[in-house]
């Protein structure tokens, strides 16, 4: 039978690389232990993997309602992370990396949960297709998850840096957060230093969580090449 992680890449899909890497990270997984799982779809691949390894886990702790979703229908049980002090491990995509394992993510809305739950964890494992891989953050626009009156102010202040944001809009209307709070998308940035970047937005006022991820970079990205699946050390 072909081992699917060893198999050339070669003429795979993007989705079917997404499961690649999904299917590779179980191998981070510690048996006994609680998991952080991260959202969007290539994390959907690395749940309906881990669901093999339901029998050796405790279960997960859960970045947003989609994952908890898709968790508990495979029956992995779900914790709330006021009720661990520690994870292993926390797994999830990005929507861009750099070569220091720096990211900007919240393509799928769930950055604050997502920054919550990779601060509790030892090593943030990322999984991400090569399209992700950049030289430098800045290409995908920027999601910023704020207080829906500082709109205004925030919009500005990026315009000082050269961004032009945007609410993010679903049907029309406001996307509303788990949280219950907007986003921006935000445009036209160039982030050459990830640390001060983050902490310079975070400390705006009315900014609940900016998709700079530095603080919490990932020690480990799984990209999915056309070589196969690459291990990526930071
Ligand atoms: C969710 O809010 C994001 O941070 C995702 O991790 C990111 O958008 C990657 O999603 P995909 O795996 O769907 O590309």
């Amino acid at each position: 039978m072909t081992n699917p992680i060893s198999q050339s890449a070669a003429a795979l899909s993007q989705d079917q690389l997404k499961t690649l890497v999904g299917q590779a990270a179980l191998q981070y997984v510690v048996p006994g232990e609680i998991v952080g799982v991260g959202t969007g779809s290539t994390v959907n691949k690395f749940i309906d993997a881990l669901a093999g390894m339901k029998p050796l886990i405790k279960g997960a702790v859960s970045s947003s309602q989609a994952s908890t979703l898709r968790l508990k229908a495979l029956g992995i049980a779900v914790f709330d992370a006021n009720d661990v002090t520690e994870l292993s491990v926390y797994i999830d995509g990005a929507d861009e990396i750099d070569g220091h394992g720096n990211m900007i993510k919240g393509g799928g809305a769930a950055l604050t949960r997502e920054k919550i739950v990779a601060a509790l964890a030892k090593q943030f494992v990322c999984i991400a297709d090569e399209s992700k891989l950049v030289q430098t953050l800045g290409r995908y626009p920027l999601p910023v998850e704020i207080i829906p009156m500082a709109a205004q102010q925030i919009t500005q202040r990026f315009a000082a840096l050269g961004g032009q944001a945007q609410v993010r809009l679903v049907g029309g209307e406001p996307l509303v957060t788990d949280n219950g709070q907007i986003l921006l998308d935000v445009t036209g940035l160039v982030i050459t230093d990830p640390l001060a970047f983050e902490s310079q937005v975070s400390q705006w006022p009315g900014v609940v969580t900016v998709g700079v991820f530095a603080f919490q970079k990932a020690q480990v990205c799984l990209l999915g090449t056309a070589q196969g699946v690459k291990t990526l050390i930071f």
